[in-house]
């Protein structure tokens, strides 16, 4: 039997936004675009080589219930948390952390100059394990396999989920199953993946030529993915680079009050009332 394939329902192109001390990023998940795409509550990327635009960093600040992953295309942020956790990220690594019941971080730029390029995911947590123990995944380059697929038609760099081919990333997460992929497709190359028909997952073009269910998808441009049991991107001419994340929807009532995402408002206010009083 042929499998259904998933379309583009829109694309989004982010909206200028500034974060933490004055940090300029593109918002496409959790602004005026798309609100929310259960499971992701917000997807922000930052890019830029001007050392005012992200200097100021992510300076310490607290989460509740949903977790936070950072990955870097280039550029060094040292992160730092009061559970203890502290380290550097560098590009192709990941920190996927699980606030839980609370946790307080801050991200700092580890350089003074040059280009400082990433992502920060946040994915929501199931109201049953929003108060969990706060968790921490983090993985260097090195530790991230990259898999060539088959026939020369690029590499993934497989950060979370399952390839068609079988192999796992290092991640895991039990409660949204995401998929977190960094793919490379060679010109004319051709990426398949198989997903859980009504996940929800996106497209994020990085750069060069890509097609996602045969549409184009511009450098910088996100492409939201219909239901369907199957993906396909592919390199043009000139082949190209694209984030692929999907994961499970949770189909819960999502009350965000700043850096808590609770299930509802009395959740939220006793998250602040938690961090004022020391908590966290
Ligand atoms: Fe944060």
């Amino acid at each position: 039997m042929t499998k259904e394939n998933r379309v583009i329902l829109g694309v989004l192109k982010g909206v200028a936004a500034s974060d933490g001390d004055g940090v300029k990023l593109r918002r496409y998940i959790g602004g005026p675009e798309l609100d929310y795409l259960d499971p992701f509550l917000m997807l922000d990327v930052f890019g830029t080589d001007e050392p005012q635009d992200y200097i100021g960093g992510f300076p310490s600040h607290p989460h509740r219930g949903f977790e936070t992953v950072t990955y870097l295309l280039a550029g060094k942020m040292r992160h730092k948390d009061n559970a203890g956790n502290e380290g550097v990220i560098i590009p192709g690594g990941v920190q996927w952390m699980t606030a839980g019941r609370g946790i307080i971080h801050s991200e700092m730029p580890e350089q003074t100059e040059g280009l400082l390029k990433g992502f920060q995911l946040w994915v929501n947590l199931p109201a049953e394990h929003k108060m969990t123990e706060p968790g921490y995944q983090e993985f260097p380059p090195e530790n991230i396999p990259v898999f060539d697929l088959p026939d020369n038609n690029g590499t993934v760099r497989l950060i979370a989920g399952k390839l068609d081919s079988g192999e796992s990333g290092p991640v895991t997460n039990p409660h949204t199953n995401p998929n977190f992929m960094d793919i490379t497709l060679s010109a004319e190359g051709l990426f398949t993946q198989s997903m859980d028909e009504d996940d929800h997952g996106f497209v994020f073009c990085i750069d060069g030529d890509i097609t996602v269910a045969g549409e184009q998808v511009r450098p910088g441009d996100l492409a939201v993915l219909g239901y369907g049991e199957q993906l396909q991107i592919k390199g043009e001419r000139e082949g190209g680079r694209c984030l692929f994340v999907s994961g499970q929807r949770l189909r819960e009532q999502v009350v965000k009050g700043g850096p808590f995402v609770m299930s509802t408002r009395e959740e939220v206010l006793q998250a602040f009332e938690d961090y004022r009083s020391g908590q966290f």
